[in-house]
């Protein structure tokens, strides 16, 4: 995503402030919320 964002955590916490960002969907990065390129290796799919 693009533009200016406020990451924050369930509890409001603010983990980051970003002008752009990758944010993992698949649930195996080890950076989250970020993606860090795992994707590419479980198997993930944003198809199905
Ligand atoms: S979408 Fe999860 S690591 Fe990239």
């Amino acid at each position: 995503m693009r533009g200016n964002v406020e990451i924050c955590c369930g509890t409001g916490r603010t983990i980051d402030r970003v002008t752009d960002a990758r944010l993992c969907r698949c649930g195996g990065s080890s950076n989250k919320p970020f993606c860090d390129g795992t994707h590419r290796r479980n198997g993930f799919n944003s198809d199905t």
